[in-house]
């Protein structure tokens, strides 16, 4: 059912909403992807670790990729043994090293203080990589720049070059893109690498190349295709993607309601039932995001506002056929990945409640009840 009728079904406000369908057409095409190329796909966890999708997710996908101890455990506790879990992050606690070693497959240490700290401790048969940073940046905005200056993210590859520890090292982890729509940056970045690592790129067992590529808004692709291939055949790699956006991102919609209208110095204030607090990278990113009733051009404008106190939370400008009234509810799509997982509670307003739509049936997930408000803060 189209979300306009959809939207009037749904028995609570705000309410996020992930379509099942959607996901599984999303990871259609990267099985596709995954025949054609030789690639292994693993899901991104940090974009949405909702036990839901990691199930639909999981018999498609090689395992999940994670940032933490919490991730992590919660990659293992729904995989079940049936799948790998790759970490990589800035974070890694030496109190928490013991449990991640059991927990995960392969880890990604992202400097080489890392390394030397913890690579002597890891148990059999866990893979041990270096996330490497290639020091090329693709991203206009060094907000969403891995490669940006002074980055924090990864092992510069200069002074990966001069390290005597390609004996111990089996892989290696980049990820250097967000949202890229082409394969340009991906096979600059393993022409860089390679370039630099010379022979001992031919002494690796794995290769990860990272999220951040919206697979399905790339027309062709057959660069990723040869890439992939030529990597497997020339240096026997076995080579990981680990998309989180490309599976989610269209899957999603927050849904609200009206609450008030009024007037302020001549424009439309429209107050939603929701706020950024339900899709903080509004604020965080001041990116206006995707309202499906929005007609460019349409002949009634109206700045749509979230219910908090905060000043700054606006959602931003939009054109309407009619004018919005108080029940009316609203839809904002493409809200399928750090969106849920970013939500607060901000001024006591609760999370959305969730729903999955699944074989033309609205299913409800989960209420955010003031239990669980008084729970996180009755201490
Ligand atoms: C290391 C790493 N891998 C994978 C991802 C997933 O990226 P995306 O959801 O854009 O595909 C991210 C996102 O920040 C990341 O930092």
């Amino acid at each position: 059912m189209p979300m306009q009728q959809l939207k009037q079904f749904i028995p609570s406000s705000p309410a996020f909403l992930l379509d099942q369908q959607s996901v599984l057409h999303n990871l259609q095409d990267l099985a596709e992807l995954k025949k054609l190329s030789g690639c292994k796909v693993l899901y991104s966890l940090k974009a949405l670790p909702l036990a839901s999708v990691m199930h639909w997710v999981k018999n498609t996908v090689e395992g999940f990729s994670v940032s933490s101890l919490y991730e992590a455990r919660l990659a293992y506790e729904i995989l079940a043994g049936t799948g790998s879990i790759h970490l990589t992050t800035p974070g890694l606690r030496a109190e928490e090293m013991a449990e991640l070693m059991r927990l995960c497959s392969h880890i990604s240490f992202n400097s080489l203080n890392q390394w030397q700290r913890f690579s002597g401790i890891a148990p059999q048969p866990l893979s041990l990589g270096l996330r490497v940073n290639p020091k090329l940046s693709f991203a206009s905005d060094v907000r969403f720049d891995p490669c940006r200056p002074h980055s924090k993210l990864g092992v510069d590859i200069q002074d990966l070059c001069d390290q005597d520890i390609f004996k111990q090292l089996q892989g290696l982890h980049f990820h250097t893109v967000f949202s890229a729509t082409d394969f340009e940056p991906l096979l600059k970045t393993v022409a860089t690498i390679r370039e630099h690592l010379g022979s001992h790129f031919a002494t690796l067992q794995w290769l990860n190349l990272g999220g951040g590529y919206l697979f399905s808004q790339i027309n062709d692709h057959r660069p990723f295709i040869e890439l992939v291939k030529q990597l497997r055949q020339e240096f026997g790699l076995a080579v990981y993607i680990e998309p989180g956006k490309a599976i989610l991102e269209q899957a999603g919609y927050l849904i609200s309601s009206v609450i008030d209208c009024f007037n302020s110095d001549g424009k439309q204030i429209v107050v939603l039932d929701t706020s950024i607090n339900h899709h903080p990278e509004v604020f965080e990113y001041q990116r206006q995001p995707d309202l499906i009733e929005h007609q460019a051009g349409g002949r009634y404008s109206a700045t749509l506002v979230g219910s908090t106190c905060l000043a700054g939370d606006i959602f931003g400008d939009y054109h309407f056929e009619q004018p919005l009234n108080i029940g009316d509810r609203v839809v904002f799509n493409n809200v399928g990945a750090y969106t849920l997982i970013k939500a607060n509670r901000f001024n006591g307003y609760p999370l959305p409640d969730i729903y999955a739509y699944s074989n033309q049936q609205l299913i409800p997930l989960k209420y955010d009840s003031y239990e669980a408000y008084r729970q996180q803060w009755f201490v």
